[in-house]
């Protein structure tokens, strides 16, 4: 018997709450994603939600989840300290960068993985690549800047479109940019990040994961650097 991709979402959720429950004690913040795996993740902490303080979200689809649940969600500004942040993402390498941004939460994903001390990625087997890229890159920018960002993701190699009938929480437009080719993701975010206009990009090199639970057809792999 083979598991659906849907079985295997459900499974890797499952699993990062079993992952992260040694870890909470009733003061405790937990930074949660967005997307389908993100979803199921929630759905699973819900069974456990005497076992934490909070969550932070990164994304209204995610607050409201989590709200129906019951679960209360705090802003950012009012969290100290998060214990740890558990998302999903498009593509993980071995070194478990990340390109993520599919669901356009790229950005508030990016800052509120910044404040948790780990980083629990989660994971179906189709989202493990060598080498990431062959995933298009989503790039939030500010509206003004669409065209001038478009036009220097083409002189860095790429082939720049916006997200039609899209805007991101923070209200503004993205692009998505393929054809890179992507041996050093790091110095690629380094080098996009410095684009006047750019919110957010959605490489997670410079700050990876720091553990990958991936869900294959023989159960679930935890990766590590
Ligand atoms: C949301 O903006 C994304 O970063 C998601 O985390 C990523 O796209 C993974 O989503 P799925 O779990 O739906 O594949």
């Amino acid at each position: 018997m083979s598991f659906s991709q849907q079985q295997l979402k459900e499974q890797v959720a499952k699993a990062a709450v079993d992952y992260i429950l040694p870890l909470l004690t009733p003061e405790s913040i937990v930074g949660v994603g967005t997307g389908s795996t993100a979803d199921l993740f929630i759905d699973e902490l819900a069974k456990h939600k005497d076992k934490f303080k909070a969550t932070v979200a990164s994304s209204e689809r995610s607050t409201q989840r989590l709200a129906q649940h019951g679960i209360s969600v705090l802003n950012l500004n009012d969290v100290q300290s998060m214990v740890v942040y558990v998302d999903g993402a498009d593509e993980i390498n071995p070194l478990l960068q990340m390109i993520k941004g599919g669901g356009g939460a790229l950005t508030r994903e990016k800052i509120v993985a910044s404040v948790a001390e780990q980083f629990v990625c989660i994971v179906d087997e189709s989202k493990l690549v060598d080498q990431l890229g062959a995933f298009t890159l989503p790039i939030e920018v500010l509206p003004m800047a669409l065209q001038s960002v478009s036009r220097k993701m083409v002189a860095l190699g790429g082939v720049a479109k916006q997200r039609e009938g899209f805007i991101t929480d923070n209200g503004n437009p993205i692009i998505d940019v393929g054809g890179f080719s992507l041996a050093d993701a790091r110095e690629l975010e380094g080098k996009i990040n410095d684009i006047p206009g750019v919110v957010c990009c959605g490489f997670f090199a410079l700050s990876p994961a720091t553990v990958a639970l991936v869900s294959t057809q023989e159960g679930i792999k935890i990766l590590t650097k």
